[in-house]
């Protein structure tokens, strides 16, 4: 544990919020040029683990260090600095609807205010070829289908060349061509040697784009490894997560006559 150790760790993080425990003892080691996925259901605190890494929430205690550095205690200039190294692909993607897409790719770099216009439209341009939207790059995010408003997320991630990148359900809610060509993205950017971290609820996602998992259930970490480690393991917590039993179908069904006219 010292300043030239590299990636991202979690030492026994404890979080909760109006007196109810979200993390208890929470462990995540994220290694430089790797990829992992953290899995679990909805509302467990998978985006609460996101928040805590870039510092957004404080842990109440444990330890989270990136690049070596804790971050609990930092001058908020020096948490500023840590967290440009790190790009989080929202889950609604997060774009300024008044904004082209351009505009938004471009939006940090323009803010920094380091380089010149003609530097930023070259990023913009390669960043949005990377994920196949060069020629969307006068269009506004209303004029885009939900997979493309992912895509430009994933571009305007890309534009800040962060050591990191976090990626919050980013199939959630798409359509089949749409998870697929976010899955290839995400792995394109993997041979690249990018190091990513995505939280989801989707096995399928995590497997199509993920070696290592971790699995959060009811405010811990109850599994650690490979996919075939995973599957191996048979845990009642994920068998859910396999194969839809009677209890969540009943969910469902529940969900949908209660949202009907
Ligand atoms: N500001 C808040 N006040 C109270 N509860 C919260 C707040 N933010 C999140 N939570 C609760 O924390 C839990 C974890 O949330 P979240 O990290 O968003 O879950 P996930 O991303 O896994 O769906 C949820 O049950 C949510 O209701
Ligand atoms: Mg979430």
């Amino acid at each position: 544990m010292n300043s030239t150790e590299q990636g991202i760790r979690m030492e026994k993080v404890c979080y909760s919020v109006g007196g109810r425990q979200i993390l208890v003892d929470f462990d995540l080691h994220l290694e430089r040029g790797v990829d992992r996925t953290i899995l679990g259901v909805s509302g467990v605190g998978k985006t609460t683990i996101l928040k805590l890494l870039l510092g957004l929430l404080p842990a109440d205690s444990g330890r989270i260090t990136i690049d070596g550095r804790d971050i609990a205690g930092l001058p908020e200039k020096e948490l500023i600095g840590l967290r440009k190294k790190i790009a989080i692909v929202f889950q609604g993607g997060a774009l300024f609807d008044s904004m082209t897409v351009g505009e938004n790719v471009g939006y940090r770099l323009f803010e920094e205010g380091k380089l010149t216009a003609a530097e930023i439209e070259r990023i913009v341009l390669e960043k949005l070829g990377f994920v196949g939207l060069e020629r969307a790059i006068d269009l506004y995010p209303a004029e885009l289908s939900g997979g493309m408003k992912k895509r430009v997320a994933i571009a305007r991630a890309l534009a800040a060349e962060p050591d990191y990148i976090f990626f919050d359900e980013p199939t959630t809610g798409l359509d089949p061509i749409g998870v697929y060509n976010i899955c290839q993205l995400m792995l394109r950017l993997q041979k690249e040697g990018k190091t990513t971290l995505m939280v989801t609820h989707d096995l399928q996602t995590a497997f199509a784009v993920s070696k290592r998992f971790s699995f959060l259930h009811n405010t811990r970490l109850i599994f650690e490894g490979t996919q075939e480690e995973l599957i191996a393991a048979r845990l009642t917590e994920t068998r859910e997560f396999f194969t839809p039993t009677e209890r969540s179908l009943f969910v469902y069904n529940n969900t949908t006559e209660s949202e009907g006219p």
